[in-house]
């Protein structure tokens, strides 16, 4: 079984830095591969309210656990993400009671994320203050973000009742997407980065750019970008439905990419976007300008 690393959050609490990805993961499907997941040593698992799969998800972790009963909860990170249209304080309070409706058989939640920063002001401030109350309930251990753009974080950042940090800012990052001030940013302010779509959400695995490494380091291309993202540093998110290539993603761990390689798949961004771009989405004052 493979052992993933995990790191520390500013919120104390440890994440591994592979999580599997579960978008697009139909619910008849979802409890099995979440358990096939953790069978090959995946410890955390990505859904969110919008992916209409958390409560599969959850009882996937909760009869795995039944079924290892040496191993405990503590060990499992499993993160949800509050919608879009659920953001301001009365409305997150809600969804957050659904998303801990769904997760009842694994108890608690360890993170939850704001899925994007596309509401208005006052909106996301409601969110963040119903998130900083959830994690006082000791029901929901860590908050964070999704999708923020640096203005978004300076603006969370500046609330006058800020009581919790972001711990994880979660985007979509690969060698073809760089984010560069962004990732500066978040490492500046310990705001960890989680990579999501890392095989560009299947769009670039074959890329034969990604042959030389591939045949360098004796990996796959998927196991190269996902090493990637390693080694820059990113907690990362790949998906997969297909249970023969659970291992192999999470092998990924094993591949050390030498610096001048990062450099040159660094090299590529070229600000390619493969699901949504709500990172520029306006503030209020950018609205009414
Ligand atoms: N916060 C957000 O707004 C946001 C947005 C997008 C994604 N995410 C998170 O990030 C996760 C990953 O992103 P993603 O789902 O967009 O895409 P991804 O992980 O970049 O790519 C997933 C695609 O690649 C395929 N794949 C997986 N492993 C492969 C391999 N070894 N070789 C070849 N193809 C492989 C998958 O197919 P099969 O499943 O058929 O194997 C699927 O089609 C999501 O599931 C979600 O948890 C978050």
């Amino acid at each position: 079984m493979v052992s993933v690393p995990s790191v520390k959050l500013n919120s104390g609490k440890s994440i591994p830095v592979i999580g599997l990805g579960v978008w697009e993961t139909a619910q008849d499907v979802a409890g099995t591969i979440v358990s096939k997941a953790l069978d090959v040593g995946y410890r955390h698992v990505d859904s969110a309210a919008c992916y209409y799969n958390e409560q599969e998800v959850c009882e996937g972790i909760a009869s795995w656990l039944k079924k290892n009963p040496s191993a405990k909860r503590e060990e499992i990170f499993y993160t949800t993400k509050i919608w879009d249209p659920e953001h301001g304080y009365e409305k997150t309070k809600k969804a957050i009671e659904e998303s801990l409706e769904k997760a009842k058989s694994i108890d608690y939640i360890d993170l939850i994320l704001v899925h994007s920063p596309q509401s208005d002001d006052e909106r996301r401030h409601g969110t963040w203050i119903a998130l900083q109350e959830a994690v006082d309930s000791g029901k929901v251990k860590s908050i964070g973000v999704s999708n923020y753009g640096v203005k978004h974080l300076k603006e969370l950042l500046a609330y006058p009742d800020l009581k919790y940090r972001p711990t994880i800012n979660q985007i979509e990052l690969h060698p073809w997407l760089a984010r560069p001030d962004l990732v500066e940013f978040c490492q500046k302010e310990r705001i960890e980065i989680e990579a999501y779509s890392p095989l560009a959400h299947g769009q670039r695995v074959n890329d034969p750019k990604l042959d030389y490494f591939a045949k360098k380091y004796n990996k796959t291309n998927a196991q190269i970008l996902i090493a990637w993202s390693l080694a820059r540093g990113f907690i990362v998110l790949p998906k997969t439905a297909t249970e023969s290539r659970l291992l192999p993603n999470l092998q990924s761990i094993d591949v050390k990419l030498d610096d001048e390689d990062v450099k040159t798949l660094n090299s590529w961004d070229e600000h390619l976007v493969t699901g949504w771009d709500p990172l520029d989405y306006p503030l209020d004052s950018e609205k009414k300008a």
